[in-house]
């Protein structure tokens, strides 16, 4: 229906402006979607200043996933060599152009020269124009929106824009104008609500944590007091240390050559934070030699793990990842901690971003404000500094446990985040996401009605981003069956969370994943009409790979918990390639970088557990089913790591 309207719109649009003047045919950009619980409250009004700003496309990003491949294609000649940071942000500059033709349109509709600035990094042309101005100039209509419950008003003009037709081939995206304050700072909700599982924030485009936790039960304690507790015996009940090394053949590898400087970097969003505490009561257990030892925080944008909170929630996520990325590690490698945003505002995927490569850093105070934190914060209490542009080291392998819906999202939004993590991919860095817990439902349980929007319960299924962006590697759970051993095959997980995945909405299927994704849906079509799923095979299908996401033994405030989730599974698997990256280090090799063209290569058939038992559920649905290969739950299957080991000390 809504993309009827917008055809028939388009078509009546271009005929007035064809018979105006041919050169003035008019497109429409970007996707409009009004999130659930907003509604119009009245149209803006004309004398209204906007901060209008133009995002220009990108030089060259058309090919960004030939220059990745180049780099990190097992059979490229070039495997390795990858980028410099000025080569990427040269490379990528928007060119002279689009500067120059989104200027001349901004004057030729009447807004004087004196009044456009283009911004520092050349990428935003921008300019405070009055509403009748930005209508004009997008053919648009600007209302005041109010949220039900949190009384935020934004403006927008939620039922899209057009371009000139010769202007819109150089500009990525305007602001402001279909995209909603992610963030509802409304006046009852000044403060971000600490996430934890089941956060509905799931609708807002926020990173949510991917973890679970529950308090060690009587039944648990009981068990162990009648049972053999050796830690193998039991990785059905506890996983720890011991179980994921022989799960995944990951032996303590020798320590690296001192040369070698490979860092792993843990993404967290603020609230969430690790205590010191937690870290030495695991390590106390676990591995006794890394008592006090710490990662290096690198603070972004107000970061702070001085979290005034004794709600377990809030304690779930971080101590999770360095607890378990430390441990599988040792003490060979430098652990960096990004802690992102304040207690305030908290951070987006893209201020984190914005910290790593200072040329996506694209203006003052975040890239879009109606999505991402404005640094210096606005608010009372908030972080006064400025915000960070390319002030934090760049990790060799970064992961992150935190994900949003591809659906509450605008596409060009997702699409301009997506190119940034193929940026790191040039640089070196591999980039690990998880695939969210709530099967082939997005975060919060959100499915997505036929007209676009995000709904509880039913509709069609609603693939997690990061995840689904071609060029990260997205993580999915496992569980060792209940009884079980150590040794057994593992299923995909089916207990207290159900892996993400699926098929993008928005993104197109890699070259290096064509095969895989098209074996699956020939041998094992599943068993939904088109409307469920995209099922066209053209677009990416996620998860890549997966590990074990049930019953981690975490210190959480002083005890121990079992947390659940693709958040487990994301740091152990980034845990193995930082392992890796140290022993290419001693052979004097590079790190890996982007490792899914490597994995998906038929060099790697055999270095996988695969896995095929389970399902994903959600939207009302059985989900998918892990089947032989690839599947959209499990991905590839879980790592052989001394199989991987020797297949990447092969390379270049
Ligand atoms: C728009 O107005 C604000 C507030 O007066 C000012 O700080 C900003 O520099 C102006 N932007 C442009 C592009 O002129
Ligand atoms: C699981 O781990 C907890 C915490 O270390 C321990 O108290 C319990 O005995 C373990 N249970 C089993 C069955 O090993
Ligand atoms: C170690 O890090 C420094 C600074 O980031 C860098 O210049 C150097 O090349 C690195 N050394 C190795 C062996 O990676
Ligand atoms: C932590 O919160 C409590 C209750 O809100 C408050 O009384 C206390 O002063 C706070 N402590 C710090 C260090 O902010
Ligand atoms: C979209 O559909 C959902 C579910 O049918 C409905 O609740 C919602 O109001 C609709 N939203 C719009 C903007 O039409
Ligand atoms: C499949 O998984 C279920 C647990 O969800 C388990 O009961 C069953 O034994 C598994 N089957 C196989 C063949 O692994
Ligand atoms: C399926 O995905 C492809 C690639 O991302 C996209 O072009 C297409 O529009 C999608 N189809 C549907 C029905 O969503
Ligand atoms: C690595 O490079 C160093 C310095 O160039 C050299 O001394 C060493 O022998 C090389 N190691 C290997 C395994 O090639």
């Amino acid at each position: 229906m809504a993309f009827l309207r917008r055809l028939l719109l388009a078509v009546v649009v271009s005929v007035i402006a064809v018979a105006a003047s041919p050169l003035s045919a008019r497109v429409f950009h970007d996707d409009p979607r009004v999130p659930p619980g907003y509604k119009v409250l009245r149209r803006a009004a004309p004398h209204t200043v906007l901060p209008f700003r133009v995002g220009l496309k990108q030089s060259n990003i058309d090919s960004i996933e030939s220059f990745l491949l180049d780099v990190s294609h097992p059979e490229s000649p070039n495997y390795g060599k990858h980028w410099t940071a000025a080569q990427v942000a040269e490379t990528f500059r928007p060119s002279s152009e689009s500067v120059g033709t989104v200027h001349n349109w901004l004057t030729e509709s009447g807004v004087d020269a004196s009044r456009i600035k283009l911004s520092a990094s050349g990428a935003w042309v921008q300019a405070n124009v009055t509403i009748a101005e930005a209508e004009r100039l997008l053919e648009a209509e600007y209302y005041i929106y109010e949220h039900e419950a949190t009384e935020s008003r934004h403006i927008a003009c939620g039922q899209g824009y057009t371009l000139p037709a010769d202007v819109a081939p150089h500009v990525d995206i305007v602001l402001p104008t279909v995209h909603f304050d992610a963030k509802h700072r409304g006046r009852r909700s000044m403060k971000r609500s600490e996430s934890g599982p089941g956060d509905a924030a799931g609708s807002s485009g926020r990173p949510v944590s991917d973890a679970v936790i529950q308090k060690l039960d009587a039944n648990t304690l009981e068990f162990a007091q009648d049972a053999d507790t050796s830690e193998l015996a039991n990785c059905d009940k506890n996983i720890t240390l011991a179980c994921l090394r022989v799960l995944y053949n990951f032996p303590e590898f020798p320590k690296p050559a001192s040369s070698s400087n490979r860092t792993i970097g843990i993404v967290e969003y603020t609230p969430q934070a690790y205590t010191p505490e937690d870290l030495d009561n695991f390590f106390k257990t676990y591995s006794p030699s890394q008592v006090g030892e710490r990662p290096n925080e690198v603070d972004i944008d107000g970061g702070t793990i001085h979290v005034n909170s004794t709600n377990s929630n809030s304690f779930g996520e971080s101590n999770l990842d360095l607890q378990y990325a430390m441990g599988l590690l040792g003490t060979s490698q430098d652990v960096i901690l990004y802690q992102n945003g304040d207690l305030v505002e908290g951070a987006s995927f893209d201020n984190f971003l914005d910290a790593l490569d200072g040329s996506f850093c694209t203006f003052e105070g975040g890239d879009d404000p109606s999505q991402d934190s404005i640094y210096p914060d606005p608010f009372p209490g908030g972080f006064t500094g400025p915000e960070n542009c390319g002030g934090a080291p760049l990790a060799h392998v970064i992961s992150t446990s935190y994900g949003t819906n591809e659906a509450s999202l605008t596409p060009a939004y997702a699409q301009r985040q997506c190119a940034e993590y193929a940026k790191l991919g040039l640089m070196g860095t591999t980039v690990l996401y998880s695939s969210g817990d709530e099967g082939v439902s997005g975060h919060g349980e959100l499915c997505i009605a036929p007209n676009g929007t995000e709904v509880a319960g039913s509709g069609a299924f609603n693939p997690t981003f990061p995840g689904v962006c071609p060029f990260v590697t997205s993580v999915g759970a496992t569980q060792v069956n209940p009884g079980a051993s150590v040794h057994d095959p593992e299923s995909s997980c089916q207990q207290v969370i159900f892996p993400g995945g699926g098929f993008s909405n928005v993104f197109a299927l890699p070259e290096y994943q064509k095969t895989a994704v098209q074996t699956y849906l020939t041998k094992f079509p599943p068993p939904y009409p088109p409307t469920q799923f995209n099922s066209t095979g053209r677009s990416r299908g996620f998860p890549d790979i997966s590990a074990n996401g049930a019953n981690y033994i975490v210190s959480i405030l002083g005890e121990f918990a079992h947390v659940f989730g693709t958040s487990c599974a994301t740091p152990v698997s980034a845990a193995f390639i930082a392992a890796i990256n140290d022993a290419r280090a001693a052979h004097n090799k590079s790190s890996v970088g982007f490792i899914n063209p490597t994995l998906y290569s038929s060099a790697f058939k055999n270095a996988f557990n695969d896995i095929t038992n389970g399902t994903n559920p959600g939207c009302g649905t059985e989900g998918f089913a892990a089947r032989p290969g690839w599947d959209p739950l499990t991905g590839l299957g879980t790592p052989n790591v001394e199989k991987w080991l020797q297949l990447f000390l092969e390379l270049p």
